[in-house]
């Protein structure tokens, strides 16, 4: 009797020990998500893991505490509590993508040392408060395909390694200035497909315009592209020193402020196609510092001032690509001949209808034509 009691004690004792091994954090972030893991970042068939069910948090325990790399994919997973994911030791990639994860709270990602990659693309995520990224590992963070629209000026200070941020395709509106402080090794940023209207002064101050990497450097690249920006402050580009590459195409540009790019000592490529440039002024021109290469195609050129433009590039080493706008003003003027050419027709006609007319009246009235 007493060695059955003594059984059922111990056996209580495992169920519990069990439970709580799956459920140590402050609260349940996944219910039967599939994590799908690896021993290695680049996996070959030996390094796969079985597929886990995970219940509780991503933490030691798991049975995932020696992986470097986890996906958790098309699962449901509406929010990452705090310490959703917590000291994995050999964590290198975590990829959180496709789960519907709508909100993460601070403190979800807890003690990952080795963390280098995170990815939480296609989600339903709304806001980025501080919090969720900072003092984190991380080289790469994307963030692209949710639909977040604000993000806090400090959600991504203190990044030491953080090298590429993706937010591509969200409904992001403000460009905060304060974005990437002590962040000092971003390389490449993208926001593109956003709703961004305007670029502040010192807009990216944080940025370092050029980087060492493996002995060669390398230009800081920064991804606008399909955003409404139509205001561009004069002092955007305050404190960078550089840049590599600027992709503002498919925006709403009409004009750049003239000394917007005098501050920087190199532009490398610079992307302006389908804004609603119709100038660039000669003062803008002669201001620019050295520059590899300007593209602006797709603009609502005054023709007068675009052939100003391509006889300043002519000078400067054909740097400025405007050949497709050459033809819309090359069409305009041909456009200008056919509209000269119909409106003699037109004349044309109603002189002949009107002969017509005055003979058909002649005739009607008896009177001879000759
Ligand atoms: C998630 O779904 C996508 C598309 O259906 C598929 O390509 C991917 O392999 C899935 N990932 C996992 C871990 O199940
Ligand atoms: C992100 O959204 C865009 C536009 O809907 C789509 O073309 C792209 O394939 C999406 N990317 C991913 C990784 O789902
Ligand atoms: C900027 O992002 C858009 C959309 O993802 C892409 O098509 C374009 O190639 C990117 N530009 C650069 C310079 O990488
Ligand atoms: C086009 O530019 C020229 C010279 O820069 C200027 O004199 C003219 O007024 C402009 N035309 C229009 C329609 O803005
Ligand atoms: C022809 O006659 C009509 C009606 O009498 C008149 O309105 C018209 O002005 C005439 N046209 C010419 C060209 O004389």
């Amino acid at each position: 009797m007493a060695a059955f009691s003594t059984v059922k004690f111990l056996m209580s004792l495992l169920i519990i020990s069990s439970l709580s091994a799956v459920q140590c954090c402050e609260k349940i972030t996944f219910v039967n998500s599939i994590a799908a893991a690896s021993l290695s970042s680049t996996p070959t068939p030996e390094d796969v893991l079985p597929i886990t069910t995970i219940n509780g948090c991503l933490e030691p325990g798991s049975g995932l505490e020696e992986a470097v790399r986890i996906a958790i994919m098309n699962s449901s997973v509406p929010i990452l509590y705090p310490e959703a994911v917590k000291d994995l030791a050999k964590l290198e990639v975590l990829n959180l993508d496709f789960n519907g994860i709508k909100e993460i709270t601070p403190g979800a990602f807890q003690n990952l040392p080795s963390l280098k990659a995170l990815t939480l693309v296609g989600n339903k995520i709304k806001m980025i408060p501080a919090g969720i990224f900072n003092g984190l590992t991380v080289s790469f963070l994307s963030l692209s395909n949710n639909s977040i629209s604000v993000i806090d000026p400090a959600a991504f200070d203190n990044m030491p390694n953080l090298r590429t941020i993706e937010t591509e395709f969200n409904k992001i509106s403000t460009w905060s200035p304060s974005w990437f402080t002590n962040s000092p090794n971003i390389v490449t940023v993208s926001f593109a497909h956003n709703k961004i209207a305007s670029l502040p002064g010192n807009a990216f101050a944080n940025l370092k315009g050029t980087h060492e990497l493996d002995g060669y450097p390398v230009g800081t690249a920064i991804n606008l592209s399909n955003n409404k920006i139509s205001m561009i402050d004069s002092l955007a580009f305050q404190g960078m020193g550089q840049i590599g590459y600027l992709d503002l195409h498919k925006n709403s540009i009409k004009m750049l402020p003239t000394h917007v790019f005098s501050s920087l000592s190199t532009v490398g490529t610079l992307i302006l196609d389908e804004n609603k440039l119709d100038c660039l002024s000669e003062d803008f021109l002669n201001s620019l510092p050295p520059v590899n290469y300007i593209s602006a195609n797709g603009n609502s050129w005054n023709c007068t001032c675009l052939d100003a433009v391509k006889s300043w590039s002519k000078m400067h080493g054909g740097i400025i690509n405007v050949q497709i706008d050459d033809m819309n003003c090359a069409t305009k003027k041909m456009k200008g001949i056919l509209d000269f050419v119909q409106n003699m027709k037109d004349m044309k006609t109603k002189f002949a209808s009107m002969k017509f007319q005055a003979l058909e009246n002649a005739t009607a009235g008896g009177t001879m034509v000759p």
